[in-house]
């Protein structure tokens, strides 16, 4: 029987009518990975946004096969989808025990070491492509992340290794063929089918001695650090500034007041608002786990490592209701390629949970959003601190 996608759920991401959990794409890296007769063990997935190409292939027979996922939404709904096809798979994050998950205690997981699993979750990193020679990837938005996948791919796995890339045809660009073949010897698009294309790249060139990411840059004293997935770069984005420059000299009614920087990204937020607040003791959170690996390397090269603690979280998931002085926010306002106010409406909602009774929430957004209505609603009275022509600010005082 084929492999049922349909069944596929999104959650927790934002579920809606016009968002569904796979694409044409997914199934045609799952047709190329099955008629290419390499094992399971030597296939490594990147980018399976809720987990449809590794669970097909499992469902196919495959086990052992090696996966990352950038966002943590994206591992808690493959492990869902897992338990609801009772399958067993392993987590080996990086610094974490090796964790055997049985169907049907994802939340239970016990240390146990396996080989007879469908598949093992990883980081970028050495143990997800050692020995791989086939890698699938859903092509990520971002060239910066294409760019440091490709030279992951090209440091790490074997010298006969092939990496099939796939996108929707009209999100797919030219520059996506010149960064890979800046890894490859060989790019190779292939005919679009389904509204979907694959580019297949071999031969890895030699690689420079070290990665090409974090990059960093320095603005007026403050370095931001970013590897290839994390939002802006090492820019300083413009919204964030205008965020910024309403909160450095912001005072709080209590001592050491706690501060959530919601959706950190490389951590200019939380890292400018502890420069200037040294009392404050400050959380940044992310989904995204390259955003946690930007924000963390942002708070070693601006001294605060120990100081901020970095978290990859779901819209704060695991941090205490009502537990918070202040909630920095820069809501996103894509998803993934289509856009959709629904992220932005999740972080908003996840504020209103974190700040305490009298807390404020400062939010900045393209001004043509309608945020101030959802920050009212959620969080409670909301006034416009500041108004560029692009951007405003607002100040949201959490109601008791
Ligand atoms: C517009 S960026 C802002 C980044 C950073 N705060 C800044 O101002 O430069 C939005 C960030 O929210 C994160 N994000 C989106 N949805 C999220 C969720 N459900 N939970 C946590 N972070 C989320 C994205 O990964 C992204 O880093």
């Amino acid at each position: 029987m084929p492999f049922d996608f349909s069944a596929l759920r999104r959650f927790p991401d934002v579920e809606a009518p016009n968002l569904q959990a796979w694409d044409a794409t997914d199934e045609l890296l799952v047709r190329w990975a099955l008629e290419s007769g390499i094992p399971g063990e030597q296939i490594a997935v990147i980018g399976d946004e809720y987990g449809a190409i590794t669970l097909a292939l499992a469902d196919a027979g495959l086990t052992g096969i090696r996966v990352h996922q950038d966002l943590v939404t994206g591992r808690r709904a493959l492990a869902n989808n897992t338990v609801a096809l009772g399958l067993a798979y392993r987590i080996t994050d990086a610094g974490e025990p090796v964790r055997r998950v049985e169907p049907g205690h994802a939340a239970h997981a016990e240390a146990h070491p396996g080989s007879d699993t469908a598949f093992t979750a990883h980081e970028l990193d050495p143990t997800l492509l050692q020995g791989a020679r086939l890698v699938l990837l859903q092509l990520p938005k971002a060239l910066a992340e294409l760019e440091e996948i490709a030279d992951a791919v090209a440091r790490w796995a074997m010298p006969d290794v092939t990496l099939i890339a796939g996108g929707r045809v009209k999100h797919m660009t030219l520059a996506q063929n010149e960064v890979l073949a800046r890894s490859f010897g060989s790019v190779q698009p292939q005919r679009a089918e389904r509204k979907s294309r694959l580019i297949r790249a071999s031969e890895p060139l030699a690689v420079p001695e070290e990665p090409p990411f974090p990059a960093s840059r320095t603005h007026d004293g403050l370095t931001l650090c970013a590897f290839g997935g994390a939002f802006a770069g090492a820019r300083l984005d413009i919204g964030t500034r205008v965020l910024l420059d309403a909160v450095r000299r912001l005072s709080l009614p209590v001592l050491e007041p706690r501060v959530v920087d919601l959706g950190c990204g490389t951590g200019a937020l939380a890292a400018a608002f502890a420069l200037t607040h040294p009392h404050a003791i400050v959380t940044a959170t992310d989904r995204s786990a390259s955003a946690v690996r930007s924000a963390r390397a942002t708070m070693r090269a601006n001294g605060l490592e120990g100081r901020v603690d970095v978290t990859l979280d779901d819209a704060g998931s695991e941090l205490p209701e009502g537990g918070f002085d202040l909630i920095l926010l820069n809501p996103p306002f894509h998803l993934g390629a289509s856009v959709h106010e629904g992220a932005g409406r999740r972080l908003i909602q996840a504020a209103a949970r974190l700040t305490r009774p009298g807390g404020e929430v400062w939010t900045v957004f393209n001004s043509h959003l309608d945020h101030r209505r959802a920050l009212t609603r959620d969080v409670g009275v909301t006034e416009q601190s500041v108004r560029t022509p692009k951007f405003t600010v607002t100040r949201s005082i959490r109601r008791g």
